[in-house]
């Protein structure tokens, strides 16, 4: 089996205690994929050092030399595409023709960022006082910290380590420690692109070393993927010393289905964004909010479209839906699944595991629909991450709007309907960061990506708001 080292200083190292932990293929659990190390505090000091050390050098690569590094490595992911597609199935699970996708849209938003570092301009101003020249320019905010869950191995750090390059940044990245073999191609492929030794220095370990990490004064900014808890409790930590923050956290994101004509394709849309990757997205839609007169056809359709769902191990061709990432995110599902029965919502579809032993044949579980759910409920409120969608019945737009936003979360929202009215006032009232008008919730590799509410702290990533988080303004005032 492959022993894995961190990255620091531009060389490949093993951790300052020599300990090591065994990853394992979600779809088959008695299958290890590598051994990675378990890091630790001294680990954590030499990444700082090294990404401290490397700041001038990095920052001084005229910008056009770090796009071209990035333009590199992006061609680099479109190489080995299929490599590190099946990397990402192993690890986490999905499907390979999610995997494969992943990676492709990964390396559009490192062309995406290449582009960013050539664009990194100020405004300049007329001056109130005579002889005064008035400008400002964009300046790195130094060594930024990229946390990234197991949900999408590489776009997830792609997303943060391309634009902080793309600034003049340099970076530690931690990756989640379900999901460290994408890391390490992902930063193997940015060091044959070119990149000098400290710009990027990978650091493998649990959520203990990337708290270390981040209450290191050295570390100017943070960006974070994951649970809004963790989110809370990272924007805690460093509020008293003013650290950037970009925080990319849960969500609990509604389709609203009301006038609709065509409740097929909602249907397919809506089955598509709900169970992509397990359900285990952040963007996932994870609640139905349907007119109560067209809940019944709907559901049919629902089901029509669940009925194609193919779960099983993630390389097989003919799968469409991987297992869960590990037995804990199974124990959770599971959880819900029971509480919604607890909560007397009518369970009309799935609402198990697949395997009989999950620790031999995998952590599957099955398409989950549950109808009549109460707003107030457990299922309607709380973000499940796994494939499970409730269906929650309204009488009129009013309360659909009113129960769309009743939940703490605010990231992506859809609507299914042809009534333009209605789609103006969705877009108006709808707490949200992203919303989406007949069609699921899915992001594009240069349009900003982000939450409000508990969904999101700091700049929008992907686009151009990501100068905005791995930036800081600098205004210049001359008198000559
Ligand atoms: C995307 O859809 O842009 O979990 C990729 C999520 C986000 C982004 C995933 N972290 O849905």
């Amino acid at each position: 089996m492959a022993r894995h080292q961190n990255y620091i200083a531009g060389r490949w190292v093993p951790p300052a205690g020599g300990e090591y932990y065994e990853t394992h293929n979600p779809a088959c659990p008695s299958q290890a994929l590598g051994e990675f190390p378990r890091s630790g505090p001294p680990d954590v000091d030499t990444a700082l050092a090294s990404a401290q050390n490397a700041r001038e050098i990095w920052d001084q690569n005229q910008a056009p030399q770090r796009a071209a590094i990035l333009l590199r490595f992006s061609q680099l992911l479109l190489d080995s595409k299929d490599e590190l597609a099946r990397i990402i199935t192993l690890e986490q699970g999905k499907a390979l023709c999610e995997s494969t996708g992943e990676v492709t849209r990964a390396a559009a938003e490192a062309a995406f960022a290449a582009g960013e570092a050539v664009r990194l301009s100020g405004q300049t101003f007329p001056s109130e006082r005579p002889g005064f020249s008035c400008y400002t320019v964009l300046q790195p905010v130094g060594v930024v910290a990229a946390i990234t869950p197991w949900n999408f191995p590489v776009v997830s750090p792609v997303r943060k380590i391309a634009p902080a390059l793309a600034c003049g940044n340099t970076v530690i990245l931690k990756p989640a420690s379900l999901t460290p073999w994408s890391a390490t191609f992902i930063t193997s492929l940015l060091e044959k692109a070119g990149l000098p030794p400290g710009a990027l220095n990978l650091l493998i370990g649990s959520g203990e070393c990337g708290e270390r990490l981040i209450s290191d004064t050295r570390v100017r900014g943070i960006s974070f993927t994951g649970s809004t808890a963790v989110g809370i409790r990272i924007a805690e930590k460093v509020a008293a010393r003013m650290t950037k923050i970009q925080l990319e956290l849960g969500g609990k994101n509604p389709a609203i289905v009301f006038q609709c004509d065509d409740l097929d394709t909602a249907a397919q849309e809506i089955v598509a964004a709900a169970f992509l990757c397990s359900g285990q997205r952040c963007t996932a839609l994870s609640r139905v909010i349907v007119q109560a007169s067209q809940a019944d056809q709907l559901r049919e359709h629902l089901l029509t479209h669940l009925a194609k769902i193919r779960a099983g191990n993630g390389l097989d061709p003919q799968t469409t839906m991987g297992p869960l990432v590990s037995r804990e995110q199974m124990e959770i599902v599971a959880g819900y699944v029971r509480k919604g029965l607890e909560e007397d919502a009518k369970l009309v579809a799935g609402g198990k595991r697949l395997t009989e032993n999950p620790e031999t044949d995998g952590y599957f579980f099955a398409p989950t629909l549950f109808d009549h759910v109460s707003p107030q409920s457990a299922l309607a409120r709380e973000e499940i991450f796994g494939p499970v969608l409730p269906m929650i019945r309204v009488k009129d737009a009013q309360e659909a709007f009113e129960v769309a936003n009743s939940t703490r979360y605010g990231l992506a929202a859809s609507l299914f309907t042809e009534n333009l009215h209605l789609i103006n006032q969705f877009i108006q009232k709808v707490e949200s960061g992203m919303v989406h008008v007949n069609h699921g919730t899915a992001s594009q590799a240069h349009i900003p990506f982000g939450g409000v509410k508990d969904s999101g702290q700091g700049a929008f990533s992907i686009g151009p708001t990501v100068k905005d988080a791995f930036t800081n303004v600098k205004t210049v005032y001359i008198k000559c």
